[in-house]
């Protein structure tokens, strides 16, 4: 599912389009005219925009230039008339992503958008891996237990000793794992992340060890598994507290000894890796809930390091505020524009359960919606003026209770899964299972 908008002066063909998108399951909004399009944009994001070329006032080709303004990540597809090949190029050479000549079929136009959402998926996805290596994490801070963090965190960089890493989702684990690595001795060899959760038990078991052909069915031909593509430098083991028993109890060896089989295989491949884990769930607590082992906890346990939650560090809102804004002006090619004290002031008290991430979004979004020269509340999400805790009653609340109540406010606001996890600051598959979790439907 998605959001699209659909431009068209011409009552018949807009409404044809959005009912057969609607039927396919799209989230669809229609305008009238360029205007009422870019009014409809100052409020919604899209991941694609079709318009009509020919419209009184505006024309589909201004309007185009006007939604990349807007959002640079929307991607516009035009809808021409037969024989003014000459609109389509030029509306290729101004950012279109696509055209198509009319008369079109349904078919024709499903096609072309169709394409257009994957690239959009597959652009966002470069993002996310782009921006997790680019960035230039803050290293400095003004809270003290920020401060004594980061000063363990470097000592503890130039030894091999293995790391555990906790704290609330988008404090900052996978950050701060990259910058041990590049902290230590081993900055010049792999950094290799593996996320315990995505993954199906067999898939991430051959993916952590490897296998040989013929281990399995699919099992074609031998694979190279991440602890040992990691050799040399650094494994970061992330939400560790996915790992099935079965696979603690394989990976606990690893801890100890450094070696491992193939899945399927019986050479001993010795590797020399830094091991660096991270959960966002209480690991003690899931060993005495018996779903984590104890000795495996022990040995991960050595060096822990707890991320403070964004409320418990508020003294540094200002600096990351002022770094994300920089570095994300530049990536949205948008004039560098600072907080108005108004936004500034919203942002101080809001209680951001999704932490760094939480923040960056917002300002990330604040930066492309922005129309003047600087970012006024308006251009903050609407979750940031309602995010008072609950009244109080009689009974203290429990965290759990709070936490349930704004994932379903947020979810209850957002057209998408994906869009939720933005606003919420956590990925969709957390998102997912915090989801199951707490029995939302
Ligand atoms: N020190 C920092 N400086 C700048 N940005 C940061 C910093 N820490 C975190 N961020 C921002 O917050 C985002 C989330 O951080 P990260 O992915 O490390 O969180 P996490 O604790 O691993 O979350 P999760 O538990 O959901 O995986 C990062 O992509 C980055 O944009
Ligand atoms: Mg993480």
């Amino acid at each position: 599912m998605a959001k699209l908008l659909i431009v068209d002066d011409e009552k018949s063909i807009r409404e044809n389009l959005v009912t057969f998108f609607e039927l396919k399951g799209h989230q669809v909004h229609e305008a009238e005219s360029g205007a009422q399009a870019i009014s409809i944009l100052s409020q919604n994001r899209f991941a694609a925009v079709l318009t009509d070329f020919r419209m009184a006032e505006m024309n589909g080709l201004e309007l185009l230039k006007e939604v990349k303004r807007i959002d640079p990540n929307a991607l516009v597809i035009l809808m021409t008339a037969y024989g003014t090949v000459e609109n389509a190029v030029a509306a290729m050479k101004a950012g279109a992503y696509d055209y198509v000549t009319k008369p079109f079929t349904l078919e024709q136009i499903q096609a072309v958008v169709d394409r257009a959402l994957e690239f959009s998926r597959v652009q966002m996805e470069n993002r996310t891996l782009r921006d997790t290596i680019d960035e230039v994490p803050l290293l400095e801070s003004r809270s003290p237990a920020m401060q004594r963090l980061l000063e363990t965190a470097r000592q503890a960089a130039e030894s091999d000793a293995t790391i555990l890493l906790t704290g609330e989702s988008g404090t900052g684990k996978n950050v701060l794992a990259r910058q041990i690595h590049r902290w230590s001795g081993r900055r010049d060899h792999p950094f290799v992340v593996v996320n315990c959760t995505t993954l199906s038990e067999e898939l991430l078991e051959s993916e952590l060890f490897g296998h040989i052909r013929g281990a399995f069915t699919g099992a074609v031909k031998d694979k190279t598994g991440r602890l040992e593509a990691a050799d040399g430098g650094t494994v970061f083991l992330d939400e560790i507290a996915d790992l099935s028993l079965a696979l603690q109890t394989k990976f606990l060896r690893f801890v100890q000894e450094q070696s491992f089989e193939r899945v399927g295989g019986d050479r001993t491949i010795q590797v020399d890796t830094r091991i660096i884990v991270a959960s966002n769930r209480d690991l003690a607590a899931e060993v005495a809930a018996r779903h984590f082992r104890d000795d495996l906890y022990y040995r991960l346990n050595v060096i822990m390091l707890r991320l403070p939650p964004l409320r418990e560090r508020l003294e540094d809102i200002p600096a990351l505020t002022d770094l994300i804004l920089k570095s994300a002006s530049i990536r949205n090619r948008r004039p560098k524009m600072p907080l108005s004290s108004g936004a500034e002031l919203v942002i101080r008290n809001y209680h951001w359960p999704g932490n760094v991430r939480e923040l960056r979004n917002c300002l990330e979004r604040a930066i492309v919606l922005a129309r003047g020269r600087e970012i006024v509340p308006e251009d903050l999400p609407d979750t940031l003026f309602r995010s008072e805790l609950p009244a109080q009653t009689n009974t203290p609340g429990k965290l759990e209770d709070l936490e349930r109540e704004h994932i379903m406010r947020v979810l209850a606001d957002s057209s998408t899964l994906e869009e939720a996890a933005a606003t919420l600051g956590i990925n969709p598959t957390t998102l997912w299972r915090k989801r199951r979790r707490f029995q939302i439907d």
